[in-house]
Parts: structure tokens; C-alpha cells; sequence
């Protein structure tokens, strides 16, 4: 059982429709999977279920303690989402004088994760207690970067805070791999970004390159998965090979 928070403080990277497409693939390749979705914006849990869908609690909820993982998770075709709601947002605040308050998640996957192969976590884009509490829960992560200028601007924040989670809370917790989104192939630009992060990451980086694709965009207002929404779309090829990148772990 693997638990991956995909992560980057940056807004608009490609972390929710990684978080989804990377764990569409996987169920694809026949394991069982739990996406959670640990940002207040909740567009995980809404790219995949229409907000009259009644959502009666969130992982809000779960963390609070007022219920079980298990009462909240609903499912989407071939796997399973712990929804997030706009309650999430007032968590950071209210969460605070709560005891071991970074490990809220992870006791919460205690009595569901062994049902599980992967569970991914798409994480905000922030480093405040929920994502803190995405990396306590989590064995490995994935940074996700945009292709694009200033991709690893503010990094080493983010770098800071693994470092941290790792001395204090999460010995276990390591970067599993790197994964550039959103790349056109006619941007020098683009090119020269992921050369950089390449240079920088060295073999962390995943060789599959998720390349900007429309269907992708698209697929999130039909509340489906790259794979329901177009099988044929370069989308598609992309995520399945990255879900085999890391079902295989990235090469050493
Ligand atoms: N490879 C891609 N090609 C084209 N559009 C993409 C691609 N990946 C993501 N997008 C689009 O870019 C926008 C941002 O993507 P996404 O929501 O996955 O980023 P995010 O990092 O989760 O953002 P936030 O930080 O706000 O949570 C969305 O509109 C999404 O549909
Ligand atoms: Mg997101």
C-alpha cells in the first residue's frame, strides 16, 4: 500500500488533474485506488461528481473526528474519493488547538488503507496544516511542476518543509518523483524549463512529460476522467505511461 501526496505550493500546476489522471491510470492497471482531496477548493472531488451530487459529509468532517473515513468516501467508476468541501477552508483556524493535529489524516486512513493500493492526495496550494497533515499521512510525494518560467521559483520552501515533516513527524516520507505538466513542445521556453529541472532533480524526474492538452481541460466539466472523456487524446497516453512510471518507481 503506497500513500502519494501530490504537491506544489504554486496554484494552477497541474496537481488535481495529476492527483486524478495518475490515479485513473492506475486503476486502469487493475489496483485499487483512493483519491483524496485535501484542498477547500474541492475541484477533485467536483472534475468528478456534479456539485448537486449530495455530498453529505467531507474529509472535513474526518478530521474533525465527527465521522469515519469509511461513511464519507463515495466512489467513481473503477475507484474511490474522500470528497473535500469549502468547510475545508476554515480548518487551518479551527484545527489548531487540536492535540497531534498533523496527524489528524493519517489515524483517520488507519482503518481503511490496508483496502488499498494507492491512495493519492491532492494537496493545496499552500503549506498550512492540511497539507501538513497530506505529508504526514503520505510515504512518498510528487512535485508537480508547470513547464513553465519560474516552475521552481519558491521551491525551496516547499523543500524546507518536507525536511522538516521528515525530522519531526515522518521519518519515512521521501520525493518519489517529479512530474513536468503542461508542456508544449513548440516553446523553446518549455523546452529549457524542463532542461533546468532536469539538471536540478536529476533521475527524480519522470520521463513521461505531461503534455498541454485540451481534452484534459475539457474532461473536468463532463465530471470524467482523461480515460472516460477521450482514450485517444495525447492526455490519455500521457497519464497511463506516468501511472506506469509510478507503479514501477522512477528510475534510480
Ligand atoms: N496538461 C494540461 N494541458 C492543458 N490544460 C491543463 C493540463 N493540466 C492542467 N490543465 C488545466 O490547467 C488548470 C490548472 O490545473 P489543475 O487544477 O490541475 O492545477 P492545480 O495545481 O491543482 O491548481 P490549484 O493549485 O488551484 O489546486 C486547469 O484548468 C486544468 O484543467
Ligand atoms: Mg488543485
Amino acid at each position: 500500500m503506497r500513500i502519494i501526496s501530490f504537491t506544489n505550493q504554486k496554484g494552477g500546476v497541474g496537481k488535481t488533474t495529476s492527483t486524478i489522471n495518475t490515479g485513473a491510470g492506475l486503476s486502469k492497471l487493475g489496483y485499487n485506488v483512493l483519491l483524496i482531496d485535501m484542498d477547500p477548493q474541492a475541484n477533485l472531488t467536483y472534475s468528478l461528481k456534479k456539485h448537486s451530487t449530495k455530498l453529505r459529509k467531507s474529509v472535513y468532517e474526518v478530521l474533525k473526528g465527527e465521522c469515519s473515513a469509511s461513511s464519507v468516501i463515495v466512489d467513481h467508476a473503477d475507484f474511490d474519493i474522500l470528497p473535500a468541501s469549502i468547510e475545508l477552508s476554515g480548518a487551518d483556524m479551527e484545527l489548531v488547538n487540536e492535540p497531534a493535529r498533523e496527524n489528524l489524516l493519517k489515524d483517520a486512513l488507519e482503518e481503511i488503507k490496508e483496502q488499498y493500493d494507492f491512495i493519492l492526495i491532492d494537496c493545496p496550494p499552500n503549506l498550512g496544516l492540511l497539507t501538513l497533515n497530506a505529508f504526514t499521512a503520505s510515504n512518498e510525494l510528487i512535485i508537480v511542476l508547470q513547464s513553465e518560467y519560474l516552475a521552481l521559483h519558491g521551491l525551496s520552501k516547499l523543500i524546507g518543509l518536507i525536511k522538516i515533516v521528515q525530522k519531526r513527524l515522518n521519518p519515512d516520507l521521501k520525493v518519489e518523483g517529479i512530474v513536468c505538466t503542461i508542456y508544449d513542445k513548440r516553446k523553446n521556453l518549455n523546452r529549457e524549463v524542463v532542461g533546468h529541472i532536469r539538471d536540478y532533480f536529476g533521475s527524480k524526474v519522470y520521463n513521461t512529460i505531461i503534455r498541454d492538452n485540451i481534452a484534459l481541460a475539457e474532461a473536468p466539466s463532463y465530471h470524467k476522467t482523461i480515460f472516460e472523456y477521450d482514450e485517444d487524446s495525447h492526455g490519455a497516453e500521457d497519464y497511463l505511461l506516468l501511472a506506469k512510471e509510478v507503479r514501477n518507481g522512477v528510475a534510480k
